[in-house]
């Protein structure tokens, strides 16, 4: 679809971003929520809005990489090639964070994670704003992110001084966040819409992070929808199912059984399922409150990061 916002309310967009104010805009991952990263009064903001605790610290967003001198220092020669190769796009890279950079947007951490995204419209707002853009996906803490204005929750709209339409996000998972250890090794903190496999090309084996790395939003229950229970489809007593929605990447004859069934790709395409994965889960919620089986996909690619998001969403995440 193409994108729905104008050049004029994108500068309406800028100027409110600049004056304080907080803005949804899409990228190509997820709607961010974002604010002013150099103002710590509108970074309060989103913590506000999504009723997110301080200690979880938010990405900031720039539009050139030329604006990275003034967010990072000493920056790993390893995240320098990762930022060639895959900016813009789906990566956050958590870096040593520049003075000035505000302790909220860090949560006091001494890295601060960056990225630029590839959305023309994201990077459209950043540009006009003239400043590094602060922004967590635009969802309430812990429930699923949207994909769409549509599925945008009122809350977070009521918060917000524009919401600019890009249409349906094209990846529809959040970005694969990166760090580096001591060594300048690479560190995988977050499966993302960047996968593993194109990242090892560069980094080879990425690294897990070590006891006290801090990944403050590695927390278990995350993506969860408001209404409905979410379980995985082996720990449903078959029995249940005529009570039972299923989420799966294609369905089988005997998926019939089931209330109703959601296909993530009838033609199996990870990216077409990580693109449907949250619009999906947001309507199946709006839809009604039976629970949901959800059937994990092949974890390669995408999958993966569809994988994590499904087993957050059961609560079962680690
Ligand atoms: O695709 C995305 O990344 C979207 C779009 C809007 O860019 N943003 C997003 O932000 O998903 P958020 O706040 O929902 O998730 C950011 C994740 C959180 O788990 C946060 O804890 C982690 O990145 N993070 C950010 N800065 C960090 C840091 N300095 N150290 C460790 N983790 C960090
Ligand atoms: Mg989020």
């Amino acid at each position: 679809m193409e994108p729905r916002s104008t050049v004029i309310e994108i500068g309406r967009a800028a100027a409110r971003l600049r004056a304080g104010d907080l803005v949804v805009f899409p990228t190509e991952t997820v709607y961010g929520l974002g604010a002013n990263a150099g103002d710590p009064r509108a970074v309060a903001r989103i913590f506000e809005a999504k009723g997110r605790p301080r200690f979880n610290p938010l990405i900031v967003h720039l539009s050139d990489i030329d604006q990275l001198h003034t967010i990072a220092r000493e920056i790993p020669a390893l995240a320098l090639r990762l930022a060639e190769a895959f900016w813009p796009g789906p990566l956050t890279l958590l870096l040593p964070r520049a003075p000035g950079v505000p302790d909220l947007v860090t949560a006091g951490l001494d890295t601060v994670g960056v990225r630029i995204p590839q959305h023309p419209v994201a990077r459209a707002l950043i540009t006009a704003a003239g400043v590094p853009v602060a922004a967590p996906s635009a969802n309430p803490y812990q429930a699923v992110s949207p994909t769409r204005v549509e599925d945008l929750d009122k809350t977070i709209v009521a918060c917000a001084a524009a919401v600019i339409d890009g249409g349906p996000c094209a990846v529809g998972v959040e970005s694969t966040v990166v760090g580096f250890d001591d060594s300048g090794r690479a560190v995988l903190h977050r499966l993302g819409g960047l996968p593993v496999e194109e990242l090892e090309r560069i980094t080879g084996a990425l690294l897990a992070p070590g006891p006290g790395v801090a990944s403050p939003g590695r927390g278990t229950r995350h993506y969860s929808p408001a209404r409905a229970k979410i379980l995985l489809e082996p720990d449903l007593d078959p029995g249940r199912r005529p009570h039972t929605r299923l989420l799966c990447l294609r369905a089988i004859p005997e998926d019939e059984a089931y209330a109703d069934v959601r296909e993530l790709s009838p033609s199996g395409d990870l990216r077409d399922a990580a693109r449907n994965l949250f619009t999906m889960l947001n309507t199946l919620d709006r839809e009604s409150d039976l629970p949901i089986a959800v059937r994990l996909v092949p974890a390669t690619g995408l999958g993966a990061a569809i994988n994590d998001r499904l087993l957050r969403a059961t609560g079962a995440g680690g």
